[in-house]
């Protein structure tokens, strides 16, 4: 019996997909590459020594999705694939509500006519939209502040109104808080396309010398210094969050929310900092007008984790700058190079293993 993995080749998936296959779990991945590269995979395989199948499958199309789910013994599915910028959904929301929405809608239905009915879904800590208190709990009101948050939102939805008609089905809804770092052979990490979105990969693109330098949004927020808080978590923690879940619905059988953050907040300065202090290298910032839509604040009450799943984040602020920085520097151009790459925490090439295809 395997896990099916949607977007497994995808940042959080493919750290998710090495740590399955570490624990003995049989996996099944699918991806339509719409923001990834199969190379991804072949480093998971190179990292565990083990094989796996992969389909270049898209969610929408259902015929494909089908043929999955009747070529392999699927037990249980963690549902990653999703397009996530949130600038490009305010743009592009039919392509955003099409293929998260739609996708999701696909995989259901594929999964009930197939009797596979546990569920881990990838939602994010943007369905809080504006909160005043902190930490922030499961039970806090949510309420989406563009497209790509309302996809998570709608599915989140559609999952309790699924659960309502048929309680057979087990799902965990993981609320994401904000990851970052990388594995620590430095063999994946986040290779974001074109100028990254997010804090963390613009950092280490200017560490790269990819960009010159970076633009802090805000610093006048009510925060230590005026620049905006985040719940940084270690990717590897959060692949490992999956993991407790993926046990927890499949032995329950219910559905239930979890946060999966640390419950520290850092400010985006104390971020450079502590990126300066793993890289020994120099961000040049300035300091730029607030990004519309920005929360000032945003950390996790990780408790319901802990207490439920016997989950806790390990990982502090340092190591996923390490980690960060290592991926990084030995990958400056993402997976489009260094197809020979040796991780130095690998004793030699011959610790690899490509499996059969
Ligand atoms: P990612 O873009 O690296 O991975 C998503 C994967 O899904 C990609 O490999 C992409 O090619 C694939 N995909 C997209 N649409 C598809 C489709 N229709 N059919 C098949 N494959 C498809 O993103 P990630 O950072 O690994 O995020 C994974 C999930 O977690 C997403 O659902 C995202 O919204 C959610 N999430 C991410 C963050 C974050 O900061 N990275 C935070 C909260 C929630
Ligand atoms: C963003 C998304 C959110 C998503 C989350 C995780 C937006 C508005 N929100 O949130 O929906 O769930 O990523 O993927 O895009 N910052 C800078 N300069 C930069 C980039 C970021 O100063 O170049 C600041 C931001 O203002 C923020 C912090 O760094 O204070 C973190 O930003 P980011 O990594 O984009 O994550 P979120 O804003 O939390």
């Amino acid at each position: 019996m395997a896990i099916l993995i949607t977007g497994g080749a995808g940042y959080i998936g493919s750290h998710t997909c090495l740590e399955l296959l570490n624990a003995g779990h049989e996996i099944v991945v699918i991806d339509n590459f719409s923001n990834s590269n199969p190379e991804s995979l072949e480093r998971v395989c190179k990292l565990t020594g083990k094989d796996f199948k992969t389909y270049f499958v898209d969610l929408l199309d259902k015929e494909m999705l089908e043929k999955v789910f009747l070529e392999n013994e699927i037990e249980a599915v963690i549902h990653f694939a999703g397009l996530k910028a949130v600038g490009e959904s305010v743009e592009l929301p039919l392509l955003y509500y099409q293929n998260n929405i739609t996708g999701t809608l696909n995989l259901l239905e594929v999964m009930k006519h197939f009797n596979v009915k546990k569920l881990v879904f990838s939602s994010s800590a943007t369905v809080y939209g504006l909160t005043e208190r902190f930490p922030i709990s499961e039970d806090f009101p949510v309420g989406a502040l563009n497209p790509y948050g309302r996809t998570k939102l709608m599915i989140e939805e559609i999952l309790k109104d699924l659960y309502i008609s048929d309680q057979e089905w087990g799902i965990s809804i993981l609320r994401y808080f904000n990851p970052i770092g990388a594995h620590k052979s430095g063999m994946i990490g986040e290779d974001p396309f074109g100028v990254p979105n997010n804090l963390m990969p613009y950092i280490t693109q200017v560490a790269v010398g990819k960009l010159t330098q970076l633009n802090v949004f805000g610093n006048h927020y009510p925060t230590v210094d005026g620049t905006g808080v985040r719940d940084y978590i270690h990717v590897v923690d959060l692949a490992k969050g999956h993991l407790m879940a993926l046990k927890k619905t499949c032995s329950t059988g219910k559905l239930e929310s979890y946060n999966l953050g640390t419950g520290n907040g850092y400010s985006v300065l104390e971020v450079v900092s502590a990126f300066e202090r793993a890289s020994k290298r120099k961000i040049p910032f300035k300091i730029v007008e607030a990004r519309k839509g920005d929360v000032a604040i945003c950390f996790a009450d990780p408790l319901k984790a802990k207490k439920e799943l016997g989950w806790v984040a390990e990982k502090g602020i340092d190591e996923m700058c390490e980690d960060a920085w290592r991926w990084q520097s030995l990958n400056p151009n993402g997976y489009d190079v260094n197809k020979d790459l040796v991780s130095p925490y690998l004793k030699s090439s011959e610790d690899f293993f490509v499996g059969n295809k």
